[in-house]
């Protein structure tokens, strides 16, 4: 779709009919693209919005109820910042008495939607054209709201007393242009090196714009992290979706934390969480395995934050930077889950083949950590394939304790 189609769709006939369209229906799509040609509207517009219907069904997964209300791109959609997330940043700006937010890289504009939303005058631009106007009808509700089809490296900022109260957010493409999967997606890219605008330019602009934020990859290397800033990995429903790195007056807590967010509210972890673990180390043997075994949120594990579960309760890690946590006593903790152990084994499919097959045990869920083997070539091993008859399912956990595999079968608490 290129920025004439966005114009086109935005607007009387074009919008008139993406708002008339039923709900997304792939069966239905082919005959009512059909019908819809054949009530004069030209075959190109058609397919657009019928293209906008499917995103639009796609997105409320990250937008809700707003989803029908914007348009998408493919790409935009996938980058787009999930809405609470963009909430949870827009509120960092406001917090901090920001007054206008340039958003260097807006896609479709998720994120400056949040800023808004905050009655925050949003300075948006994207390289990409059709993006750009994406994003520009997304925005169309808010008048303090402009967007510019830019690069960001040619946006001026203001400088001196009309600097004050300025924000720069920052979320770099992390796709390569031009290069697709199988399934017609832009290419990923992990490396700091490879996005764009490139973290040279993120730096230059925090070093210019104190209130800056750029969000990242959550495989951002702890060491690239800078002096006094703040990195955030979040997760949402125990996915680690992203780590924003904060500056200056943005920083909550210097140092690495974590946001563990879901419909029920956020916890964050930080490093003073952790600190009491310290020095605390990790299990010498099987036989010291308490009766519970928790594991952290995985944002909680990509800020290297397991320490403050080993603090919580009261516990010790199962092997240096595995995660799991074992402890005597039963604690609650929002971020983190709790299994009871239930039997506790050296890592051998003969033994515990023959476990599984003595506790009427026919399939098993395996989650693991530390090792390196296929989930899948270990079930068939273990004939855990589900098709005995009235077998219960078992899950295991397969991990290291002292250096060495062990299998521990635990039951959900
Ligand atoms: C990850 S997306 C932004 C998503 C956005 N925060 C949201 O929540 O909708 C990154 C965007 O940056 C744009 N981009 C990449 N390099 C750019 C550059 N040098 N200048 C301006 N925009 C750029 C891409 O076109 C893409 O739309």
């Amino acid at each position: 779709m290129d920025a004439a189609m966005v114009e086109r769709l935005s607007h009387g006939e074009g919008w008139a009919l993406l708002q008339a369209l039923p709900p997304y229906d792939e069966a239905a799509s082919l005959p009512l693209q059909q019908r819809l040609r054949d009530a004069g509207f030209a075959p190109d517009l058609v397919a657009a919005a019928l293209t906008q219907s499917r995103l639009r069904a796609r997105a409320v997964d990250k937008f809700g109820e707003f989803a029908a209300g914007m348009l998408f791109t493919p790409d935009g959609l996938e980058q787009a910042t999930r809405l609470p997330l963009a909430a949870r940043h827009a509120a960092r700006y406001a917090a901090a008495g920001v007054r206008t937010v340039h958003d260097l890289g807006c896609g479709v504009g998720a994120d400056a939607m949040a800023f808004a939303g905050l009655d925050l005058a949003v300075r948006a631009v994207d390289a990409d054209p059709a993006t750009a106007a994406v994003a520009a009808a997304n925005l169309r509700h808010w008048p303090s709201a402009s967007v510019t089809c830019a690069r960001a490296e040619d946006v001026r900022l203001p400088a001196g007393e009309a600097a004050r109260h300025l924000g720069v957010w920052l979320d770099p493409a992390r796709r390569v242009s031009g290069i697709a999967d199988a399934r017609g997606r832009t290419k990923r890219v992990f490396s700091l090196d490879a996005i764009s605008p490139s973290w040279a330019d993120v730096r230059r602009y925090a070093a210019h714009v104190p209130a800056t934020g750029a969000k990242l990859s959550p495989s951002l290397p702890h060491g690239a992290l800078p002096a006094g800033a703040e990195a955030q990995w979040s997760s949402w429903a125990g996915e680690v979706l992203e780590c924003v790195v904060w500056w200056g007056p943005l920083v909550h807590e210097a140092g690495r934390t974590a946001a563990v967010c879901r419909e029920a509210g956020t916890v964050v972890v930080t490093e003073a969480d952790a600190a009491p673990a310290a020095g605390v180390p990790a299990l010498e043997s099987l036989e010291r395995l308490g009766a519970w075994l928790y594991e952290a949120d995985r944002a909680v594990l990509r800020a290297g934050l397991g320490g403050a579960l080993v603090a919580r309760v009261d516990g010790r890690e199962l092997d240096a930077g595995v995660g799991y946590v074992t402890s005597e006593a039963a604690y609650e903790v929002d971020w983190a889950r709790r299994y009871r152990i239930v039997a506790a084994m050296p890592l051998s499919t003969k033994h515990l083949a023959r476990w599984l097959r003595d506790h009427g045990h026919d399939r098993v869920t395996i989650k693991k950590r530390g090792v390196t083997l296929d989930p899948d070539v270990l079930r068939r091993q273990l004939k855990m394939t589900g098709r005995g008859r009235g077998g219960s399912e078992a899950t295991l956990v397969l991990t290291r304790v002292a250096g060495a595999q062990v299998a521990l079968v635990v039951a959900p608490a």
